[in-house]
């Protein structure tokens, strides 16, 4: 096998690929970011995989049991892959340092370990007795379950071959290296052509192996987002990190969807999953208070009713300020546009805080209606009238839209024991009527802020 060296200069911000040196990269503009790159491509590098190679085949010979899943037992964990890992599958698992990654891949390891499936865990940044350490606290001391230290790809590709392993995990991708190219552990270059080598090896030998990336909240790291193609799926574990709350979601899945999420709660033993989201975002809310509203949302195929909170004050400044956690800035700002124009709220004047409890991000368009019942509320001063949930778009005209599954958010606002929503009237012929709670439909937003705020206070002030 005869290796043809190439140099090439690759972006350090983008990933992008050139033959020629370039000042300004031409994909994504930044300045001074190409960094030389030694490759190496050989056709029998590509067909070492043995990808290549394969005949073709009729698609009705494929047998369903080809992608056969194996169910890890943490339930919220196969949510979000689709049902379960499928064999020879390779998953990018991304996170801010800190979150958490280390520990529910180990935790994951260990369950399918205990499941007769056993597995590696390849640690680049904490030493086998660190590692050990680790699982005893998780409870995660499995039998089959083997750890190294290793950072260099190849090796790593050894050991997994003698193992022969169902799954791996490589903690992290930004460690290992491959000592035949230029380039520190973590360039571009690196991570490149070692999730070249473990998604090869993968598809091979049917091992599920999952590569940990560190990336930063403004996805400043770019170095394991040049793998994002690459893969089968991109998780991201997020949460705040003073929060106890970890959310998984999918960027990316070829086996199933990308919009389920897996809410886990961290503890000294590890991450525990959490089967009622709903009734964990809601435990800690004061429906009392002006400014706080429960939106009964859809994440993937299941219904979460989550707290949303609006702090509207006097601006001491002269520029207002808007800011928001787990809420986009720019719906935020299109929204308030509308209740100024439409309900003739002054908030040009007010500083506008958004918070969506519990760490949650909401980011679905039924989610507009709890919005800006929260900043009216907590304009008026007057809060929403206990057990009322909201769900519906709002439109630029001020009109409420229609939301998708309104039946399923109708159905959890009223298993969570709410009495009363608050949903677009376009939705009423899609609800049939359900026991103890009652569906109140709304044309535009004038008429849902008067029908959910408490009424006495609302007349008072306005
Ligand atoms: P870790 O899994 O190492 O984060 P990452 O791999 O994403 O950098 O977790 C960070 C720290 O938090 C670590 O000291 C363990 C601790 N931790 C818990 O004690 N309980 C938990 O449930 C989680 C997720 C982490
Ligand atoms: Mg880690």
């Amino acid at each position: 096998m005869k290796a043809q060296k190439k140099i090439v200069f690759v972006c350090q911000n983008c990933g992008h690929e050139s033959g020629k040196w370039f000042g300004k990269c031409p994909a994504c503009g930044e300045w001074n970011s190409a960094v030389e790159e030694e490759r190496r491509k050989t056709r029998e590098k590509w067909a070492e995989g043995g990808i290549a190679l394969k005949q073709p085949r009729r698609l009705e010979d494929i047998s369903d049991s080809e992608i056969e899943r194996i169910g890890t037992g943490i339930d919220e964990f196969d949510r979000v892959l689709g049902g379960g890992l499928v064999h020879g599958e390779l998953v990018l698992v991304g996170g801010d340092p800190g979150i958490g990654k280390s520990t529910l891949l180990l935790q994951v390891l260990s369950k399918l370990a205990e499941r007769g499936q056993a597995g590696f865990y390849v640690s680049g940044e904490e030493s086998e007795a660190q590692t050990r350490m680790r699982a005893r606290r998780l409870g995660a001391l499995a039998k089959d379950l083997y750890v190294s230290c290793e950072t260099d790809a190849s090796v790593i590709l050894n050991q997994l071959s003698e193992l022969k392993v169902a799954a791996a995990v490589i903690d992290s991708v930004q460690t290992v290296y491959d000592p035949d190219l230029d380039g520190s552990p973590g360039s571009v270059g690196q991570i490149r052509e070692c999730g070249l080598k473990f998604l090869n090896f993968a598809k091979r030998h049917s091992t599920a192996i999952f590569l940990v990336g560190h990336v930063t909240k403004e996805g400043a790291v770019a170095g394991p987002r040049v793998l994002e193609h690459m893969v089968d799926a991109v998780l991201y574990l997020e949460g705040e990190r003073y929060q106890n709350y970890r959310v998984l979601r999918a960027a990316k899945n070829r086996f199933g969807s990308t919009n389920e999420i897996g809410v886990f709660e961290m503890s000294q033993n590890g991450l525990r999953e959490v089967a009622n989201p709903s009734r964990v975002f809601l435990s800690e809310r004061d429906s009392s208070v002006p400014g706080s509203v429960v939106v009964s949302s859809i994440e993937g195929t299941r219904p979460l009713l989550v707290e949303l909170q609006a702090l509207v004050s006097r601006s001491g400044y002269g520029f207002p300020q808007r800011a928001s956690t787990g809420y986009d800035a720019r719906r935020l700002s299109v929204l308030l546009a509308v209740l100024e124009k439409r309900m003739g709220l002054r908030l040009g004047s007010m500083d506008v805080f958004i918070n969506v409890a519990g760490g949650m991000r909401l980011d679905e368009p039924g989610s507009d209606l709890g919005l800006v019942v929260a900043v009216a509320s907590s304009y008026k001063d007057t809060p929403v009238k206990a057990h009322t949930a909201t769900a519906g778009e709002v439109g630029l005209g001020g009109e409420v839209r229609r939301v998708s599954q309104i039946e399923q958010r109708v159905k959890e606002a009223a298993k969570l024991g709410f009495e009363r929503i608050i949903v677009p009237s376009g939705n009423l012929s899609d609800v049939s009527s359900i026991k103890g709670i009652q569906v109140v439909g709304v044309e535009d937003v004038r008429s849902a802020i008067n029908r959910t705020l408490e009424r006495s206070r609302v007349e008072k002030k306005t």
